[in-house]
């Protein structure tokens, strides 16, 4: 077996959410007159809340105080968990759901590995909070991606020794992480063409070819 465990980051591998988080922060960027488009929003995918603000407020020519930050962050998120309150089961792509059980029917462990504080929230909403091995969050990490503290706490709780594990990312920021600490990387979507990667992925059942 060339892999013992797989860790998945979930805002645009697991599920569509990375849609979510770019109509959140296109409302608050509106709000404050700064330009915003799909490019810097793909540099803020597997990037904490307050960083990604930090990368959007790059285009804004005024001074902002921690105080107003944290009103516009704190702004964004309830948008964000509005957008997250209708989701279902269904929102989970056929592909993805055969895939993860492939993975389990071939005994290898899965773990989330996401930056993301609303990470329990999501699976449990799409019903999958229960099927991983382990979850780490932003709720336990002290850094967010390009470090690799969230993966590397995922193979601690798995008590699966990093090159062991394989990352799935569709964040460049994730597969940097998951690169730096000898962990291999599939990557998908926005991340599919990023060289540092170890295998690019149409779709996640591609997954299934390298493990
Ligand atoms: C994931 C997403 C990022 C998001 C981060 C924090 O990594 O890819 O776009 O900024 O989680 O999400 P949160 O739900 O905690 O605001
Ligand atoms: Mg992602």
């Amino acid at each position: 077996m060339k892999y013992k465990a797989v860790i998945l980051d979930l805002d645009g591998v697991i599920c569509h959410t990375d849609q979510y988080h770019y109509e959140a922060w296109r409302t608050i960027a509106d709000e404050l007159g700064i330009i915003f488009n799909e490019d810097i929003n793909n540099r803020l995918r597997g990037v904490g809340r307050m960083q990604s603000f930090d990368i959007i407020l790059e285009n804004y020519d005024k001074a902002m105080s921690e105080d107003e930050k944290l009103f516009y962050t704190d702004k964004k998120n309830s948008i964000y968990v509005d957008l997250l309150h209708a989701m279902t089961p269904l929102d989970v792509d056929p592909d993805v759901m055969s895939t993860l059980s492939a993975i389990r029917a071939r005994g290898i462990k899965m773990a989330i590995g996401s930056s993301s504080q609303n990470a329990k929230m999501i699976l449990h909403k799409i019903g999958l909070f229960s099927f991983f091995e382990a979850i780490s969050d932003g709720t336990n990490i002290t850094r967010t991606k390009p470090d690799p503290e969230v993966f590397l706490l995922a193979s601690e709780y798995l008590d699966i020794d990093p090159p062991w594990c394989i990352v799935v990312e569709d964040a460049k920021a994730g597969v940097d992480a998951a690169k730096s600490v000898n962990m291999d990387c599939a990557a998908i979507g926005d991340a599919a063409d990023y060289a540092p990667a170890t295998y690019s992925l149409g779709k996640l059942s591609d997954l299934l070819k390298y493990l």
